[in-house]
């Protein structure tokens, strides 16, 4: 198999601000038609790459690019307006004195009539074709987000950075324009590196997610991937509430009042973490003062009282404080869960269903 060239590849950026480093070694490429996601906290430098990418930032160091081309690096810079770049910014602003099709139009150039075409073609992916001639001020939050979205792809651009463009946008809108974005941006199979730090929007966008902190790509991945083998305790708790029990290492393994868990790589005397997610604990009925058989699936069940039980919509969050050592451990459970406060229940904890890290 023919490996294609990435429509984007960027390698080993990096940048400082007044000699602190923001962006380091950050590495990753997306191919044409695909979406890929930086995730990560508000500071983590996300913008920054970016803007690098985009030409409006100089790196201190790596390389940009585009289809095979170097645009940046090796003592080179294409200026921003010719690397066949689009951007679209959570402050998006469209010209308020021109009307939908000239906002649109702004940036092409070449013959009018063809301008014109494209102008229309637009609009009409993007459902607005009866507005062409309506000013910006005439159209709601979601209409005008389409019609910068339309002005941003109007000269067909390689490659579309996304930069939290719908953090601004009202809850209930917010999903249904992300998903009619997405669709419009594959119609054109333009390249698109998104930027946010909502887990659920990379899951719910991206077929990649390149995951960040501290200036740095930690983790790399189909979504899938990143969720189900995360490769440290902060991945995990980036995408989910976490429940932490720790232990010492003897022999690779770690013993715990839910029996053992297997620790290899690690040495004797090792303090390591097991991270479970709260949906992953099991709750199963006390039985006279004993919870269920012991099974190397699901280990020894550990008992807790419950100490709040609440009903959260699609699921029931229930916190028990623990007989063993009077820390509280989350559950969810879907729909309604809802036991009394005091009650005793047993917790285990499937043994495919959490990781094991060294203690951070
Ligand atoms: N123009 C600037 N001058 C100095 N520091 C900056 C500038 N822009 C961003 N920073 C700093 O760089 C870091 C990364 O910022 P940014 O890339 O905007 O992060 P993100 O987009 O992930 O929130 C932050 O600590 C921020 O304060
Ligand atoms: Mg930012």
């Amino acid at each position: 198999m023919t490996q294609s060239v990435p429509r984007l590849e960027i390698r080993n950026l990096t940048h400082s601000y007044g000699g602190q480093v923001v962006v380091q070694d950050v590495s990753l490429s997306v191919n044409p038609g695909e979406v890929c996601c930086l995730l990560g906290p508000s500071g983590c430098g996300k913008s920054t790459t970016l803007r690098m990418i985009a030409g409006v930032e100089d790196p201190d160091a790596g390389e940009i690019r585009v289809d095979g081309a170097l645009i940046c690096g090796q003592g080179r810079s294409v200026p921003p307006e010719a690397r066949r770049i689009g951007l679209m910014f959570q402050d998006f602003a469209l010209f308020p004195h021109l009307t939908v099709a000239e906002n649109i139009a702004f940036g092409l150039t070449g013959p009018k009539a063809a301008q014109r075409d494209r102008v229309r073609e637009l609009l009409a992916r993007v459902s607005l074709l009866p507005h062409i001639d309506v000013y910006p001020h005439r159209l709601s939050g979601g209409e005008q987000q389409r019609v910068a979205l339309a002005r941003a792809l109007a000269p067909r651009p390689a490659i579309m950075l996304l930069d939290e463009p719908f953090s601004g946008l009202d809850n209930r809108l917010r999903d249904g324009i992300r998903d009619e974005t997405l669709a419009i941006l594959q119609q054109e199979g333009t390249a698109v590196l998104l930027v946010t730090h909502e887990p659920e929007e990379a899951m719910r966008m991206a077929d990649e997610i390149a995951l960040m902190r501290a200036g740095r790509i930690i983790q790399q991945g189909a979504p899938y991937n990143i969720y189900n083998a995360p490769k440290d305790r902060a991945a995990v708790s980036f995408f989910s509430d976490i429940n932490v029990i720790r232990g010492r290492v003897r022999g690779a393994l770690c013993d715990t009042p839910f029996g053992q868990f297997l620790a290899p790589g690690q040495p004797d005397g090792a303090l390591v973490e097991i991270v479970i997610r709260p949906q992953h604990l099991r709750i199963d009925f006390d039985r006279s003062g004993t919870g269920p058989l012991a099974t190397p699936e699901h280990g020894t069940p550990a008992r807790g009282v419950v100490e709040r039980a609440r009903f959260m919509g699609n699921e029931s969050l229930v916190e028990f404080r623990m007989d063993h050592d009077g820390s509280i451990l989350k559950a969810t459970v879907p729909n309604v869960f809802l036991p009394r406060p005091g009650k005793p229940l047993w917790l285990t904890i499937r043994r495919d269903r959490c990781f094991v890290f060294p203690a951070s």
